[in-house]
C-alpha cells in the first residue's frame, strides 16, 4: 500500500519554508498531496489559481507530488483521496496552539487520518506567507524566502513599493 499524505495549506504565496517541509515530506511517503483551501469566504492576496501555477512551478523538479484544491473539511478530502496522513510543519512554540487543536480537532472527525508535523529547517523558523507578504508590501528584501516565480509576482504586485526602494 503507498503512503499518501496530504499537505494542506492556504499556500498564499508558497515560500522556501513550504517547500523545506515538502521535500523532508517526500522522505516518509511514497505520495503527497499538496492540497490548497478553497475558500471563498476569504480572499487571499492571491487567486487559488495563481496559487496552483506558482507550486506547480516552483515544485518542477519534484518527483512524488501532486497539486490540488480542496474545500469543506480537510479529513473528508483526505479520505476521499486514500491519505493515511496529514501533514503540517511546525515552527517555533507559536504554532504549537493552533496546530495541536486543528490535529485534534481532525482526529475527533476522522480517527484513521493521522496528523504528521516535521519541523521546519533552521533557516526557515520565522518564515511565514503573512510576513513575507507584509516585507513585500512595503518593498522588504525578500530574496531568498520563496521561490524565484514568487519573488517575481510578488514584486509586480507591490511594484510601486519596490519602485522606490
Ligand atoms: O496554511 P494554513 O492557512 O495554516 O492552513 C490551514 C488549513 C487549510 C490546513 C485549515 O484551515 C483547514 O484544513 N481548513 C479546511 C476546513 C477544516 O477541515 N478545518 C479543520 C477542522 S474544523
Amino acid at each position: 500500500m503507498k503512503r499518501v499524505a496530504i499537505y494542506p495549506g492556504s499556500f498564499d504565496p508558497v515560500t522556501n519554508g513550504h517547500l523545506d517541509i515538502l521535500k523532508r515530506g517526500l522522505r516518509l511517503f511514497d505520495i503527497i498531496i499538496v492540497a490548497i483551501l478553497h475558500n471563498p469566504g476569504k480572499e487571499g492576496l492571491f487567486t487559488v489559481k495563481e496559487r496552483v501555477g506558482m507550486l506547480e512551478e516552483s515544485t518542477r523538479d519534484l518527483e512524488h507530488i501532486e497539486i490540488d484544491t480542496f474545500d469543506g473539511l480537510l479529513v473528508d478530502y483526505a479520505a476521499k483521496r486514500n491519505a493515511q496522513a496529514i501533514l503540517r510543519g511546525m515552527r517555533a512554540v507559536s504554532d504549537f496552539e493552533y496546530e495541536f487543536q486543528l490535529a485534534l480537532m481532525n482526529r475527533r472527525l476522522n480517527r484513521d487520518v493521522q496528523t504528521v508535523f516535521l519541523m521546519t529547517g533552521l533557516r526557515w523558523i520565522f518564515t511565514s506567507s503573512s510576513i513575507i507578504k507584509e516585507a513585500a508590501r512595503f518593498g522588504g528584501d525578500i530574496n531568498g524566502m520563496v521561490p524565484p516565480v514568487v519573488l517575481k509576482k510578488l514584486k509586480k504586485k507591490f511594484r510601486q513599493a519596490y519602485s522606490r526602494s
